[in-house]
């Protein structure tokens, strides 16, 4: 729409009119005041600022016209888009829309490329570190669509949460068991919040570091920790299997060996049985009742694998958690017991009830047994690795683990010599 030189010039005079209404306005309110003699210059500064932002918004305003002659319309509308998506209501764009500037008030629609990274923020947030509280980080992870089906085209990921004091020692070994397979994976690293050193950015740790709070064995707060990288691992949409790590645990298979078998799974893996002895049974506590039963109690290991589904379950809960705070204590641990006894009580139905981690408890005591450097051998890690039977998707399987845990940093150094050609890593 072609805006006339006469309408132009018509607005034109209009405002310098206004305008000079304004200054005689100003005039004679100075002579009364001067006159009753009750002048204040405060009053006067604020005034005249006033009438120096009228002036400032008018030459804009002026500016604009007259630059419509010059200047082609798509140079503004880019600048127009991006003012309404930063604040469609600012008095700014409302201003802009009522200058006629434009044939349409509707604004061009947003391309798709445009849109589809709106989505990809959604779909998994690019920064790990964030500020919002854990209740706020809760509620966000809880959210599930209501579609069955996905708007892009989703792989879905295995979420490895590491839950360490500070640097991985095995960190090495894990680098090799990851490379090659990006976009199948995501790293999420839990340490005591005091560490922040930060891995080189060719490592796959490079700012994989979640905001953390410090961890206390056998406490709440353990349990904390491991639903805090549950719900920042549920931000990635894609994220579809999430398993717990610690500092001490190794790959006990290639990647593609791992990844197969934890996604073609129909069941979680969270160890879940009924213990008579006093480190079972006998840790329950009678104030739980009637939320939580002697039946319904279940002890476990605290090494999980749950599926995308159990993980929302279990940031979800309001109900178990409190419960469990309260009267789960030591000697009672809770990160023993409270996964083990919730997912009983939600979905027994979606859990194998054994654990994907192998640890080895024959030597007795509350710690099982930590290997070190002459610890490791072929033979040692294929018994981990085929010495058991177990039921996997209703069939019988000889992989039953593939983690295993606790591995001191001294057998980094065989580890890595023994396991490109046994777990077929790339070398
Ligand atoms: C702009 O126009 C809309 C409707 O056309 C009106 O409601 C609004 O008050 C106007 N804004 C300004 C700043 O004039
Ligand atoms: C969408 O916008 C981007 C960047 O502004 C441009 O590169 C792309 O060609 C546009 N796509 C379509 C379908 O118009
Ligand atoms: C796991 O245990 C629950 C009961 O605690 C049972 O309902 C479920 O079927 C078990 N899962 C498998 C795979 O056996
Ligand atoms: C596992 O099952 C196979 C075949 O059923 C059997 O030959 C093997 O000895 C079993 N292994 C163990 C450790 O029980
Ligand atoms: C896994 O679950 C799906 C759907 O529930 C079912 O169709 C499939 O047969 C199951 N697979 C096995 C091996 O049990
Ligand atoms: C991974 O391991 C499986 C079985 O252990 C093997 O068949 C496969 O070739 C290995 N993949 C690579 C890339 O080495």
């Amino acid at each position: 729409m072609p805006i006339s030189h006469s309408y132009i010039k018509a607005h034109k005079e209009m405002k310098q009119c206004r305008f000079t209404l304004f200054v005689k306005e100003l005039s004679i309110r100075i002579r009364r005041e001067v006159r009753e003699g009750s002048f204040q210059i405060t009053t006067t500064i604020v005034f005249c600022l006033s009438v120096a932002f009228f002036v400032v918004i008018l030459g804009m305003f002026i500016n604009d016209h007259v630059r419509k002659f010059i200047v082609s319309e798509e140079f503004y509308l880019p600048q127009l888009t991006k003012f309404s998506q930063l604040s469609p209501w600012s008095p700014y764009s409302q201003f802009l829309c009522n200058t006629s500037l434009f044939s349409s008030p509707t604004l061009p629609p947003l391309n798709s490329s445009t849109s589809s990274r709106a989505l990809r923020d959604l779909i998994a947030p690019k920064e790990l570190w964030h500020s919002m509280n854990d209740k706020e980080l809760m509620w966000r992870a809880s959210m599930v669509p209501h579609f069955v089906d996905y708007p892009y085209d989703r792989t879905p990921k295995v979420a490895f949460m590491f839950l360490s004091r500070g640097r991985l020692p095995l960190a090495s070994l894990w680098e090799k068991f990851f490379k090659g397979h990006a976009g199948l994976y995501s790293i999420y690293l839990h340490t005591s919040p005091e560490f922040n050193t930060e891995m080189p950015e060719s490592s796959v740790f490079y700012k994989r570091r979640i905001p953390s709070k410090s961890v206390d064995w056998g406490k709440a707060t353990m349990v904390d920790a491991e639903r805090r990288l549950l719900a920042n691992a549920l931000l990635d949409f894609s994220n579809e299997r999430f398993v717990l790590l610690s500092e001490t645990c190794i790959p006990l298979f290639n990647f593609t060996t791992i990844y197969k078998y934890l996604i073609n799974s129909n069941h979680s893996f969270v160890s879940s049985f009924d213990d008579p002895r006093h480190i079972g049974r006998g840790r329950y506590n009678k104030r739980m009742f009637p939320t939580v039963t002697l039946p319904d109690w279940r002890k476990g290991s605290q090494w999980f694998e749950v599926h995308r589904k159990l993980a929302i379950e279990i940031v979800s809960d309001v109900t178990y958690y409190p419960i469990f705070q309260e009267h789960c204590r030591p000697p009672c641990y809770m990160d023993e017991h409270y996964l083990a006894t919730l997912v009983n009580k939600l979905r027994p139905d979606l859990n194998s009830n054994r654990s994907i981690t192998w640890v080895d408890w024959s030597r007795g005591g509350s710690h099982p047994t930590k290997f070190v450097r002459k610890d490791v051998s072929e033979a040692f890690l294929n018994q981990a690795r085929h010495g058991f039977n177990c039921s996997y998707n209703s069939g019988l399987s000889s992989i039953c683990f593939l983690f295993a845990r606790k591995f001191h940093p001294s057998t980094l150094e065989p580890l890595l010599r023994i396991a490109p050609s046994l777990l077929g890593f790339d070398p």
